[in-house]
């Protein structure tokens, strides 16, 4: 089984590299299932019912979510019809949440378990993600081997701990959230491949995919200062190509997917 994994995608020049790229992506690596994080989908925050059904139009199977998850609240309204649109599973008080944390795509005769989770360190202090991970993980495991994890955390160490904690329980745990790809790519012992942070997909010459100006305006003098996402400017886009045993579910091999203007893309 192949999966390709695109990293956040942020706003309109986000949306504007997944369209351009996911053809030749597919037409290059032939992935049976393809997941994208768009939890800065719309303008940098969160993601609209009209952003999700293009995501879906233009060939992306599942769709994770993470600290930016309601910043449109429109989302609460079509999170429960939308069942390749997950958020992060480890909410307090599930039973007042909308939309799950968990989904599967189907693959010919088999099924590839997409889960979401989110970190605590230097973010909400939400539920436990290795207590609730594991649990979401055996209940999937009773369908599937294959089981890819979108991590969405702040620092390497706890994304590091998380993989270790499901190697050899889930196909691929591949992190995001920092919007900067790590060359950490690797399979774990127990057959899990891993990477701390698959990256973002959006403005190429900026802070996280914002203009620069306003961020180093703000470190320079701690005014309160307004993010915005640029619609013009040069692009990138990031992510990665996992290949799993069709059998085992185990990892065979995991690569950075990395196109910019400095990284051209060949066929
Ligand atoms: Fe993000
Ligand atoms: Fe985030």
């Amino acid at each position: 089984m192949k999966i390709l994994f695109i990293g956040d995608v942020v706003g309109s020049m986000g949306r504007e590299m997944v369209q351009e790229y996911l053809p030749k992506l597919k037409a290059k690596y032939k992935p049976q299932a393809t997941i994208l994080n768009g939890e800065n989908a719309a303008g940098g925050r969160g993601i609209t019912e009209k952003i999700y059904k293009e995501f879906l139009q233009c060939g992306v199977d599942a769709v994770t979510m993470g600290n930016h998850t309601w910043d449109k609240r429109e989302i609460v309204d079509f999170i429960d019809d939308s069942k390749k649109l997950i958020r992060p599973a480890n909410y307090p008080n599930l039973s007042r949440i909308p939309g799950e944390g968990i989904t599967y795509i189907k693959i010919n005769q088999q099924e590839l378990a997409v889960i979401n989770l989110h970190g605590r360190v230097f973010m909400a202090d939400l539920e436990d993600p290795f207590r609730v991970g594991m649990e979401l993980v055996e209940e999937a495991r009773k369908r599937t081997p294959h089981i890819f994890i979108d991590f969405h955390a702040e620092v390497t160490s706890e994304k590091e701990a998380m993989g270790w904690y499901m190697d050899g329980k889930v196909s691929a745990i591949v992190g995001t959230h920092t919007h900067v790809q790590t060359n950490d790519h690797r399979i774990l012992p127990g057959g899990t491949g891993y990477m701390s942070d698959a990256g973002m997909t959006g403005f190429y010459d900026g802070v996280l995919g914002m203009k620069k100006e306003a961020i180093i305006e703000k470190f320079l003098t701690q005014l309160p200062a307004r993010f915005e996402v640029p619609e013009t400017g040069r692009k990138k886009l990031n992510g990665c190509f996992i290949e799993l045993n069709d059998t085992t579910g185990k990892a065979k091999s995991i690569i950075p997917i990395r196109i910019d203007e400095d990284t051209p893309f060949f066929d």
